[in-house]
């Protein structure tokens, strides 16, 4: 048997197009949105999620992910939203991690009741998913490393005991990207990205995708057609060429976030610092055991009385405060007033999301220039 290629070579590699036209070495963009039917079973149309240029981008995800199939969406809220709602109907029950990005948190709490789903966001350990299940539980949602406060949840643990009662495992991968977490290889049933974030990775393109085996992913694209949120073909060769350089973005970004997160940990200014690269971190020996390295996600909370959040972003000359995250670029935000403003204010400090916690996204700078200006808007 061929052995699998590297996550470098599938990056580069996997699911491009031949250019039969010119035989150019990338993939040609077919934009047409009417297509001949005459002599086809299938018509590719954009809204069927079945165009050349959205299967190329999911054979490349699967291939990241260690899935069998998938669909590409026009965020990654389409992607949150239509999964959901392919797996939940009326009268079933979903349990969901109590730390979540804050427009899963939203799309839950305001539609959910509407629809006649029953919910809980729970703390999700194993013990604490064993007791948050019901018979009617069809669905388990988390993010792990969480958004923004970084907790690193027990994927293996917590399918085993969704899987033993029935329910289907989601989880939002965004934060981690296929580079350094395949969750599907742990247990878990679909897997979802932001591709807005790490996966486009240069701050210009919204998508999202949702990966699994192929049957589930089957019902997903069913419901995506009904709902509609589906990517063009000029976003999908974007994407395509974006994440033929993921590895080495999330590597240097990774390197830069350890580098950074040890620098804030001595600096006086900060009260702590949330990183799962840093040995304190309670969650360090679980993301090693089930991670290929910790991210480039970190948060910090200000020391009390020395600065505010919003005098320390004002100060930064190279890093951006900027609402969203994974790009070259290193960017920060107060979660509080961007990521998790839908939260209710009890909902916020009950998760200690304060307005002294700040969110850096680390880009792929020199790691010095980003200390030095950190330092300088910091003391
Ligand atoms: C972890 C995470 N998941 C999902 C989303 C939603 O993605 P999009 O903005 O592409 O709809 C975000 C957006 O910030 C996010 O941070």
């Amino acid at each position: 048997m061929t052995p699998q290629p590297h996550l470098d070579t599938q990056c580069v590699h996997a699911g491009g197009l031949p250019d039969t036209a010119s035989g150019g070495i990338n993939s040609p963009i077919y934009t047409s949105t009417a297509a001949g039917y005459l002599d086809r079973d299938r018509v590719p149309y954009q809204r069927y999620f079945n165009t050349p240029n959205q299967a190329a981008v999911v054979q490349k995800v699967c291939g990241l992910e260690g899935a069998e199939d998938g669909v590409l969406f026009g965020s990654g809220m389409a992607a949150i939203s239509t999964v959901l709602l392919t797996l939940l109907r009326a009268g079933d029950h979903a349990v969901l991690q109590e730390e979540l990005y804050g427009g899963t948190h939203a799309f839950v709490a305001e539609l959910f009741e509407r629809l006649g789903i029953g919910f809980d966001f729970v703390a999700l350990t194993p013990a604490a998913c064993a007791r948050a299940l019901t018979p009617k539980t069809k669905a388990l949602f988390l993010e792990s490393p969480t958004n923004p406060l970084l907790h690193v949840m027990d994927l293996r643990g917590v399918a085993e005991v969704a899987r033993a009662r029935g329910v289907t495992t989601v989880i939002d991968n965004t934060f981690a990207t296929p580079i350094l977490q395949q969750p599907i290889a742990l247990g878990i049933d679909v897997v979802i990205h932001s591709g807005t974030k790490y996966l486009g990775g240069h701050s210009d393109l919204q998508c999202g995708i949702a990966v699994a085996h192929a049957a589930l992913a089957a019902q997903i694209r069913h419901q995506a057609c009904h709902l509609g949120g589906s990517l063009n073909a000029p976003s999908c060769y974007l994407l395509e060429r974006s994440l033929k350089t993921l590895h080495l973005r999330v590597e240097r970004q990774t390197a830069n976030a350890l580098c950074i997160a040890q620098f804030l940990a001595e600096h006086p200014a900060v009260a702590r610092v949330y990183y799962p690269g840093l040995t304190t971190h309670p969650g360090h020996d679980l993301a090693r055991a089930q991670m290929r390295g910790f991210g480039a996600m970190l948060a910090f909370d200000l020391r009390p009385g020395r600065t505010s959040a919003d005098t320390v972003q004002r100060r930064l000359r190279l890093i951006r405060p900027a609402a969203s995250l994974g790009g070259v670029e290193t960017t920060i935000c107060a979660p509080a007033r961007t990521s998790h403003v839908k939260l209710s204010g009890s909902d916020r400090e009950r998760l200690g999301i304060s307005e002294a916690l700040l969110r850096l996204s680390v880009g792929i700078e020199h790691h010095a220039d980003l200390t030095a200006d950190l330092a300088e808007a910091l003391d």
